[in-house]
């Protein structure tokens, strides 16, 4: 299948709205008319994918240490919602399934695969089983910062498409190397952290004929993306839709 990347994507949901990597954030994605969002998937010790950012479940749940020694029956049970506000005290981590339902004919979903150490084959395994039991309505990609968990997803899935992630390189030499990997994986896109986003480097990127997508720690706001959506920029992971809402209609 093939995407039509949208010119923004809701940042684990939309972070700053709800708490991330729930369907609470999901929903306020939707509130907000956006028709993409990224979510961060790692799996239990019964191999059942869920979504969570860190390695470890507690900044964002009530639980604590690496979730691959929890069943998922007992992640369900975690309070994924109060360290963001208390009214979301009843919101867990959900299952990637579930996830995949609430998208369904209504919101494309970029699937970044955030394994655990040492668990890259076992996540790709869960997550690819679950992708082909599912017939999906909805378009979907998957990213990774992880070159050996794309590779798996490229020989269980071959048409699938992904998107290598980039958080640091130091030279030049080092870009065309990275882009080799893209090559190497048939990658449609590549992402960089904002701080990394430059012209020549959004050029040499085209000229491989590879989006580019750009991420950050913090909202990028809307003037910001207006810079970069300029410079060659095809698509910008947001936290917080509020600024684009005049433009969120028209654009996407
Ligand atoms: O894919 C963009 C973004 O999700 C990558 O960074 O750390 O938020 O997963 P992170
Ligand atoms: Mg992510």
């Amino acid at each position: 299948m093939i995407i039509n990347l949208p010119k923004i994507i809701g940042h684990r949901g939309v972070k700053d709205l709800a708490p991330e990597n729930t369907i609470s954030s999901l929903e306020e994605s939707v509130k907000h008319n956006l028709k993409w969002i990224e979510v961060d998937v790692k799996i239990s010790k019964d191999s059942i994918p869920f979504l969570l950012h860190d390695d470890l479940l507690d900044r964002t749940t009530s639980g604590k240490g690496y979730p691959y020694n929890y069943l998922y029956k007992e992640i369900l049970d975690l309070d994924a919602g109060s360290w963001f506000d208390k009214k979301f005290s009843n919101v867990y981590p959900p299952t990637l399934e579930e996830v995949l339902n609430f998208c369904s004919n209504r919101i494309g979903i970029n699937i970044e695969l955030k394994p655990n150490k040492g668990k890259e084959k076992e996540n790709v395994n869960a997550i690819s089983s679950l992708i082909k039991k599912k017939k999906l309505n909805v378009q979907y990609y998957f990213s990774s910062f992880d070159y050996y968990s794309l590779e798996l997803m490229r020989n269980k899935m071959p048409n699938a498409n992904l998107g290598y992630l980039v958080d640091n390189f130091d030279e030049e030499k080092i870009l065309a190397l990275i882009i080799q990997d893209c090559i190497n994986l048939k990658c449609f896109s590549i992402g960089f952290s904002i701080d990394l986003i430059n012209q020549k480097l959004i050029k040499s990127c085209k000229e491989k004929n590879l989006k580019v997508v750009v991420y950050s720690d913090s909202n990028i706001e809307y003037k910001t993306a207006l810079k970069l959506w300029t410079i060659g920029v095809d698509s910008i992971f947001i936290d917080n839709p509020t600024s684009y809402k005049s433009v969120l209609d028209n654009f996407l």
